[in-house]
């Protein structure tokens, strides 16, 4: 079974199991709105390949795990989604929670999935007790304070922001917490791990500021020119677009390097891989050039 397919069955079991019977069914909708509506899955993916070159010893911790993590991401894009951050209608191709829905269910729906995240771990982990508490400590980590997503968002209403730092919480954060996922969940030192979760995740994030410039909305399932629009630090707007993309490549080199010596060594180099011309395939890049003979050498700077 693909790691796709294994994480869209894990998903659809875990969020049935865990939404119950009876809630507000408006609630329950929004809340499916966010979860099924095509993501690409990575992390909990990365989460599974990781606990595979583990042994993969309590697959239903795993799952759990994956799921956990996915429930996470889900729930930040509705929050960021909103008017009081990005006031982006689309997402994944389809219109944002808050435009579906209406904003106090988007809010609820956003709340719900965080605490639904942590109840799929707490319903899967009684059997691992120990592994557990690492994965829910983990998880939080990866959303929370001081360094998590919940911190990195945080750093956009400050008068003045790291860029790494900023992208390391926004994004990077719940990348290391999903390939630590995958060695926690069979009952592994994680800190092996760390490093392709923090080289993946900042590279995520990079790719996402450069694809903010050169991709289009239909192809991307949501707006793009944001990062000038709302003045955010990008690093296509800091590094120039040619910066962006010699520091993406950099940074997706790092990640395979990274990887430690076991017997999926070459698949994980392979979804590392397979990612990195995914987020920014060289044909868009080179097609954006084409059209923009400048744009390699000029910083992308806000209307005036
Ligand atoms: C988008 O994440 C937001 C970022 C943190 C860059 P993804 O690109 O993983 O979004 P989905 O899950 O595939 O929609
Ligand atoms: C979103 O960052 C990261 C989150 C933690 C939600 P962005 O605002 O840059 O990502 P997109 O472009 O909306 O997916
Ligand atoms: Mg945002
Ligand atoms: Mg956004």
């Amino acid at each position: 079974m693909s790691l796709l397919i294994r994480t869209e069955q894990a998903l659809s079991t875990h969020f049935e199991h865990a939404a119950g019977v009876g809630a507000p069914s408006r609630l329950v909708a929004a809340m499916r709105h966010a979860v099924f509506s095509g993501g690409a899955r990575i992390r909990p993916q990365l989460c599974m390949a990781v606990a595979a070159a583990c042994g993969d010893n309590a697959p239903t911790l795993t799952d759990a795990a994956a799921v956990s993590l996915e429930l996470m991401h889900c729930a930040s894009l509705v929050h960021d989604d909103m008017p009081a951050f990005d006031n982006a209608d689309f997402r994944r191709g389809r219109p944002s929670v808050h435009k579906a829905f209406s904003e106090p269910l988007a809010l609820l729906a956003g709340d719900g999935l965080i605490v639904m995240a942590y109840r799929v771990m707490l319903l899967a982990g009684a059997q691992h007790a120990e592994r557990l508490v690492a994965l829910m400590d983990n998880l939080t980590q990866g959303v929370g304070l001081p360094d998590g997503i919940v911190a990195g968002q945080a750093w956009e209403c400050e008068t003045s922001a790291d860029l790494g730092q900023y992208q390391r919480a926004k994004t990077g954060a719940l990348f290391v917490s999903a390939t630590r996922a995958g060695a926690l969940s069979c009952g592994h030192a994680p800190e092996p791990w760390t490093p392709l979760g923090a080289y993946l995740g900042e590279a995520y994030q990079v790719a996402d500021d450069i694809r903010d410039v050169i991709a289009d909305a239909a192809s991307l399932g949501k707006p793009v020119g944001q990062d000038v629009l709302h003045a955010r630090p990008s690093s296509a707007q800091t590094l120039g677009l040619e910066g962006a993309i010699a520091h993406f490549d950099h940074l997706i080199d790092q990640a395979s390097a990274s990887i430690p010596a076991c017997s999926y060594r070459d698949m994980l180099c392979q979804l590392v891989q397979h990612e990195a011309e995914r987020l920014v395939p060289k044909a868009l890049c080179e097609g954006y050039f084409n059209a923009h003979p400048m744009g390699a050498t000029v910083h992308v700077s806000a209307p005036h």
